[in-house]
C-alpha cells in the first residue's frame, strides 16, 4: 500500500455521472416549459392569489384531517431582512439573529466515559473517531425529550456524515495507506445522535449522555423486506443475507411520527470497485466501476472489491431506520423502500392512516420514488409503527407533459417485471430497483435531491432537482415538460399534488415551482425566474411547521462563484411561501461549504443546520499540508483545519424563527 493517488476525488464523485442508458421513454423536445395556473400567477406579478393551495385542490380536500403535520398558523409573510450574497469565511443570518456552531467534527459525541476530545492536529487514532462526530455532517432531525413530548429545550439530534476528506482526517492525507487509515475514514462516516439541551448559554451538547451514539460504516445492521435473506444479500460473512455491516454515505434523512430517524444510503457505489473489470450490467446501472473513487478501502479491505464480494455492493443503497431513543437498538435497512442513490425519505401519513414515503434518487437521469405502506399508523402502538416500513408497495413516478401524472408500481409480476425480464421475485426487483423503474417507464429527471410536503396541505409534495448539465446533450435525454431546460445548471424546484390529497392514489398533478438561476446571466436559459434572491443547485428543503420552505443550495466547489455562478457567492440558504413568488436570502455558508441538513424546535424559536465540508477544493481532497488553505471555519487560522459542524440559529429576541 502507501501508493499516494494523485489528485484523487473523493468527494460525491459519481454523483454526477450518468448510469441510466436505458432507452424508457423520455419526452421528445418539448420546448415549452410546463405552466400551470399558478406560474402564470407568478410570473404575472399576481402575487399571492394562489398562496394557500397550489395547483388547486385536485379532488377533495376533507381527507386531510389528522394527516398534516403543523398545529401552528400558517403564515403569509417573511419577516426577517435578506442577506447579500457573501464570499466570507463565516456564517452570515440576517440582523437579530445570532448563529453559533457546535457539535464540530471531532467532538465527543458523549457516550460515558469515553469522550476523547478532538486533537486539530488530526492525530485522533481510529478508535476515538468512533467516539467522536463524524465528518460531512448532513441530513438532520430533532426529537423531543422525553419521547412523545413536544419539548422545544431538550431533545436528540440524529444527523447524517456522509463521506470524509483523507486531506483533513489525516496528519499526511492518504499517504502511507493501510487498513487502520480505512477504518478511521470508516468510522468518520455514518450517523450520530446526540442529547442537546438549552440552558443559560444557548444550546450545548449534553455530555455524557445516555443516548449518545455512533453509528459507523462497521456497525451491525438487520434487513427487513422482501430482499431480506435473498440470494442477492447473502455474502461469505453473512451466509443467510439477514445482517449487514454498517451504513455509509447518509446524505439526506427522513423521521416517522413514531420517532425514528431515516438515514439514506446515497453514494455508496463510490466506496466499491470491481477490480477485476468484468464489470455486470448490475453494477453498471448502479455506477460501479473497477476504479475506485479515492476512499482506498477496497485497497486494504476485500469487503469492499465486488470481484471478491460479489453480493456486497447489494446491501448498501437502502434506507434504513434508527431508533435514536434505544442506543443498544439495531438499525434495520428496509429493503421495501428500494435500492437506488437515496438522497431522502419525506414520511407522510395519507388519510386512512397508511404512510406514503417519497425519495430522491440522485444522479442525473434518475427517479422519484414513492413507497405505501401496507399497514396503518397506529399512534399509541410504536412497536407496531416499527414495522410499518417492512410491507408495502414501491412506485415510481412518471410525469406526463400535460401536467398530470402517474406513480407505477414496482411489483414482481406486473409491467414486465418478470423473471423472463430478469426480476424472479419482488426481492430482485428491489436489489434492482432501478432497472425495474426503467423498465415501467419512469421519467428521468435533473438529479432528485430533497423532498417536503406542505405541513398545510395534504399531498402536496416538493423535490428539489439540483441541476443536469448533460440534458440535451449529444446522445443524451433532452428536455421533457417536467426537465424543461437543456444544460440545466441551476435546477428547479417541482411540486405534485396528490390526487384528492390522498398520496395512497396513483395519479397526481404537477407544475415547477421555480427555475433557479442567475438573474444577471448572458444566457436566457440560466436565468431562471426567482422573484427577489437568486440561488442555484436547491438541495436541501424543508418546510417549517408555520409553512415557510426553506432551500439550500450545493454548488459545487468547482464551480461556486465561478463561471456561470459568477458573483453568486458561497453556498447559500433562501426562503418562500409557496404561492407567494418571492424568494429571500436567510444565511450563507462558509467558503468551500455546502448549506445542508435542517430541523427545527417545535416552537419553531430553533433552526439547526449544518455546514458540510467547509474549505473543499475544486478536486480532490483537501492539501494535508495546508488544511486551512480555503477555510478555518469555524475554530479559525490558528485552530489547525475546518470542520464541519451543526449551526444553532436562535433570533435575539426570542421569537419564532422567520417571522
Ligand atoms: Fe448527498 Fe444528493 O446529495
Ligand atoms: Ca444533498
Ligand atoms: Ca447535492
Ligand atoms: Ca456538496
Amino acid at each position: 500500500m502507501g501508493k499516494p493517488l494523485k489528485n484523487h476525488l473523493i468527494k460525491n464523485s459519481h454523483a454526477d455521472d450518468v448510469s441510466n442508458e436505458s432507452d424508457n421513454a423520455v419526452f421528445s423536445k418539448v420546448m415549452n416549459v410546463h405552466l400551470s395556473r399558478r406560474s402564470m400567477l407568478q410570473s404575472s406579478g399576481a402575487l399571492g392569489v394562489a398562496a394557500a393551495l397550489p395547483l388547486g385542490l385536485f379532488g377533495s380536500q376533507n381527507a386531510q384531517a389528522a394527516v398534516l403535520e403543523s398545529n401552528m398558523q400558517r403564515t403569509r409573510s417573511l419577516g426577517f431582512k435578506p442577506v447579500p450574497f457573501s464570499s466570507e469565511d463565516k456564517v452570515i443570518v440576517p440582523e437579530g439573529y445570532t448563529a453559533r456552531a457546535f457539535y464540530k467534527w471531532g467532538d465527543p459525541v458523549g457516550i460515558p466515559g469515553r469522550m476523547p476530545a478532538f486533537k486539530t492536529d488530526a492525530s485522533n487514532t481510529t478508535q476515538e473517531q468512533a467516539l467522536q462526530a463524524g465528518m460531512h455532517h448532513d441530513g438532520m432531525a430533532f426529537f423531543s425529550l422525553p419521547l412523545g413530548s413536544d419539548n422545544s429545550n431538550r431533545g436528540l439530534l440524529a444527523m447524517n456524515h456522509e463521506y470524509v476528506d483523507n486531506g483533513l482526517l489525516f496528519k499526511d492525507g492518504a499517504a502511507n495507506w493501510d487498513l487502520n487509515k480505512a477504518r478511521k475514514g470508516q468510522n468518520a462516516m455514518g450517523v450520530s445522535v446526540v442529547e442537546v439541551q438549552k440552558s443559560g448559554n444557548g444550546w450545548q451538547v449534553v455530555r455524557p449522555s445516555r443516548y449518545a451514539r455512533r453509528i459507523t460504516a462497521n456497525t451491525p445492521m438487520g434487513v427487513t423486506g422482501p430482499a431480506r435473506g435473498h440470494d442477492l444479500m447473502k455474502t461469505r460473512a453473512d451466509s443467510r443475507g439477514e445482517r449487514i455491516l454498517g451504513t455509509m454515505q447518509n446524505c439526506a434523512n427522513g423521521y416517522t411520527p413514531w420517532g425514528t430517524y431515516l438515514t439514506c444510503e446515497e453514494n455508496w457505489s463510490d466506496i466499491f470497485t470491481n477490480s477485476s473489470g468484468n464489470i455486470t450490467p448490475l453494477e453498471k446501472r448502479y455506477g460501479i466501476g473497477k476504479e475506485e473513487d479515492g476512499y482506498l478501502w477496497s485497497r486494504v479491505d476485500e469487503r469492499f472489491d465486488s470481484s471478491k464480494n460479489p453480493n456486497e455492493p447489494n446491501r448498501f443503497g437502502w434506507v434504513v431506520e434508527i431508533d435514536p431513543f434505544d442506543p443498544k437498538s439495531t438499525p434495520r435497512k428496509h429493503t421495501s423502500l428500494g435500492r437506488f442513490k437515496h438522497e431522502g425519505a419525506k414520511v407522510t401519513v395519507t388519510p386512512d392512516g397508511r404512510l406514503a414515503v417519497y425519495m430522491g434518487d440522485d444522479q442525473r437521469f434518475e427517479y422519484i420514488y414513492k413507497f405505501v405502506s401496507k399497514n396503518k399508523y397506529q399512534p399509541n402502538n410504536r412497536a407496531a409503527n416499527m414495522r410499518l416500513l417492512e410491507e408495502g408497495t414501491l412506485y415510481v413516478a412518471r410525469f406526463n407533459e400535460d401536467g398530470s401524472g402517474d406513480w407505477l408500481p414496482l411489483v414482481h409480476g406486473q409491467n414486465g417485471l418478470t423473471a423472463a425480464n430478469g426480476f424472479a421475485d419482488q426481492g430482485e426487483v428491489l436489489v434492482k430497483t432501478r432497472m425495474a423503474a426503467d423498465r415501467v417507464g419512469a421519467t428521468k429527471m435533473d438529479r432528485p435531491e430533497w423532498i417536503t410536503a406542505d405541513p398545510f396541505v395534504a399531498g402536496s409534495i416538493y423535490c428539489t432537482l439540483t441541476n443536469n448539465n448533460q440534458r440535451g446533450a449529444e446522445g443524451k435525454p433532452g428536455t421533457d415538460a417536467a426537465n424543461p431546460r437543456a444544460d440545466n445548471r441551476f435546477g428547479h424546484i417541482i411540486h405534485w399534488q396528490e390526487a384528492g390529497g390522498d398520496g395512497t392514489r396513483t395519479a397526481f398533478k404537477w407544475d415547477i415551482l421555480v427555475l433557479a438561476g442567475n438573474s444577471q446571466s448572458h444566457k436566457a436559459e440560466h436565468r431562471g425566474n426567482i422573484n427577489g434572491d437568486d440561488f442555484g443547485s436547491p438541495d436541501g428543503l424543508a418546510f417549517d411547521s408555520r409553512g415557510v420552505l426553506w432551500i439550500q443550495t450545493d454548488v459545487s466547489a468547482s464551480t461556486v462563484n465561478l463561471k456561470e455562478y459568477a458573483g453568486m457567492g458561497n453556498n447559500q440558504m433562501v426562503a418562500t411561501i409557496p404561492g407567494s413568488n418571492e424568494y429571500r436570502r436567510f444565511l450563507t455558508g462558509p467558503n468551500g461549504s455546502e448549506v445542508t441538513g435542517i430541523a427545527f424546535t417545535p416552537d419553531n424559536k430553533t433552526m439547526f443546520i449544518n455546514i458540510q465540508h467547509p474549505g473543499e477544493p475544486a478536486a480532490g481532497d483537501s492539501d494535508p499540508a495546508k488544511p486551512t488553505a480555503i477555510s478555518s471555519w469555524p475554530d479559525g487560522p490558528a485552530a489547525g483545519r475546518p470542520r464541519a459542524a451543526t449551526v444553532v440559529i436562535t433570533k435575539n429576541d426570542g421569537g419564532v424563527i422567520g417571522s
